[in-house]
């Protein structure tokens, strides 16, 4: 029988590296809380269409990478409907803010997730077709204020601050403006119309996408062919005043609150539903996939999908590349129990199971031995995952004092049943 193995692109995570996973996590939760984010969670999998419309029917995501199936109708009143696992979870956000209505409360939603998302990419480091976003979205009627340069520079500056407190160092903010919904479809003609003249000296896949979607040119990473695209006009020529004007005021409260970035000209990201403010985190440990997160503002997208007018801005952090980013920056910590209980022979079983309820319930961290083990066994996997050994006996069991080694110190005490969680606590610092 063949060997059954995760699929291509999906990996396991094991309890060695899901501490690391949880401590980001956590560390996100924290943050967002200080800033008012409330958690959204949406389902994995939603209408087709929803992508489609949402991010884009041209882009890479929605023509190449999406887990796609036709869902056969169960009953007959049931239809059979195209189905998608999720690439991304803004569109599902926008459309779970438009069918809960949550505009109608006349305030700026704030709202964070954190869950797996699907795509059909060819895995390399960094890159999985499951893999974990963290992210979070302001959206809201324009009264509220969804569209304020300042809303851009707050989520900026969060992010700045969550990757500091995580400990990641050394990331480069990229910040750039695509414009109005206007503005952006007015460059792409522009950029097609100059392509015409060069695009026959650059790569093959330059030249499919001069044709398809120009402005993935500009993500390029051919080294012949980068004097062409520096030499490409630049979306900041294509702004509206308005827009202009817009991102002034992002970059001046960004200069005031001391976050630092770059002007990107060339970031345009892949999908379509950006207008005005677009970003990403980048982080040079990461190699080809460097990007750590990515964002910006979406204007229209409620309405592209049929809801009210509603403004956004936000992000999706990678959070396979914030594990990956970490495990190179910082050595592996291991978290010691806090005691080990050896039961000496099988007949003190039921009084170590005991023992270790009564510790465990006083929020001591326990690990059960098996009275089957003999003293040197029980020493070895002890001293590998706890930081003292707790010896149960008959003589123990019955006198209620017990004898508890520390590893470190290699102290040997007698303790009384009733003072083991106080001693070990004790010896925790
Ligand atoms: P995105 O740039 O497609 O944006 O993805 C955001 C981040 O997810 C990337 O910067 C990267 O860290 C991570 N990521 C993407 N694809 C993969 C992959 N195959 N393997 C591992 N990590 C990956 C979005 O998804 C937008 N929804 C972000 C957003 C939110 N814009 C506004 N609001």
């Amino acid at each position: 029988m063949t060997t059954l193995k995760a699929i291509r692109g999906t990996r396991d995570l094991l309890p060695a590296e899901t501490g690391l996973w949880n401590r980001i996590e956590a560390t996100a939760r924290a943050v967002f809380a200080r800033y008012n984010f409330g958690e959204i969670r949406t389902p994995v999998f939603e209408d087709t269409a929803l992508f489609a419309r949402g991010v884009g029917e041209e882009t890479d995501i929605v023509s190449k990478e999406m887990y796609t199936w036709e869902d056969r109708a169960r009953a007959q009143s049931e239809k059979t409907q195209s189905l998608t696992l999720r690439p991304e979870n803004t569109a599902g956000v926008v459309r779970a803010y438009i069918e809960h209505k949550l505009g109608e409360s006349g305030q700026l939603q704030k709202l964070y997730y954190i869950g797996p998302q699907f795509r059909r990419e060819r895995p390399q480091r960094g890159r999985y077709r499951q893999f974990s976003q963290i992210g979070a979205e302001v959206i809201g009627p324009v009264s509220a204020g969804s569209e304020s340069p300042l809303r851009d520079a707050e989520v900026l500056e969060m992010l700045a601050t969550l990757l500091d407190e995580l400990g990641i160092s050394g990331w480069v903010l990229k910040l750039n403006s695509v414009g109005s919904a206007t503005d952006r479809p007015k460059y792409i003609e522009t950029l097609r119309a100059a392509l015409l003249s060069v695009v026959g000296q650059m790569c093959p896949d330059c030249q499919r996408r001069a044709e398809t979607n120009p402005l993935r040119v500009l993500d390029c990473k051919v080294p012949e062919d980068q004097p062409f695209i520096d030499a490409l006009p630049k979306i900041a020529d294509s702004l509206d005043q308005a827009s202009r004007d817009h991102f002034a005021q992002v970059c001046a409260a960004l200069d005031a609150a001391g976050v630092p970035y770059e002007r990107d000209h060339r970031l345009v990201r892949g999908l379509d539903y950006y207008t005005r403010t677009t970003f990403e985190f980048t982080h040079g440990g990461l190699g080809a996939q460097n990007a750590l997160l990515g964002g910006g503002r979406y204007d229209g997208l409620s309405e592209l999908i049929g809801g009210p007018k509603a403004p956004g801005i936000g992000f999706a952090m990678g959070e396979d590349r914030l594990v990956l980013t970490l495990q190179a920056l910082e050595s592996p910590k291991i978290t010691l129990l806090d005691a080990y209980i050896a039961p000496l022979g099988e007949a003190q079983n039921p009084v170590a199971l005991t023992l270790a309820r009564e510790l465990r319930r006083q929020g001591l961290s326990i690990e059960l031995g098996d009275g089957s083990f003999r003293l040197k066994k029980s020493f070895e996997a002890a001293d590998k995952v706890a930081r003292a050994i707790i010896l149960l006996g008959e003589d123990e069991a019955q006198s209620g004092i017990l004898t508890v080694k520390q590893f470190s110190s290699g102290v040997q005490t007698k303790v009384a049943r009733a003072d083991l969680a106080a001693h070990l606590t004790a010896s925790r610092s």
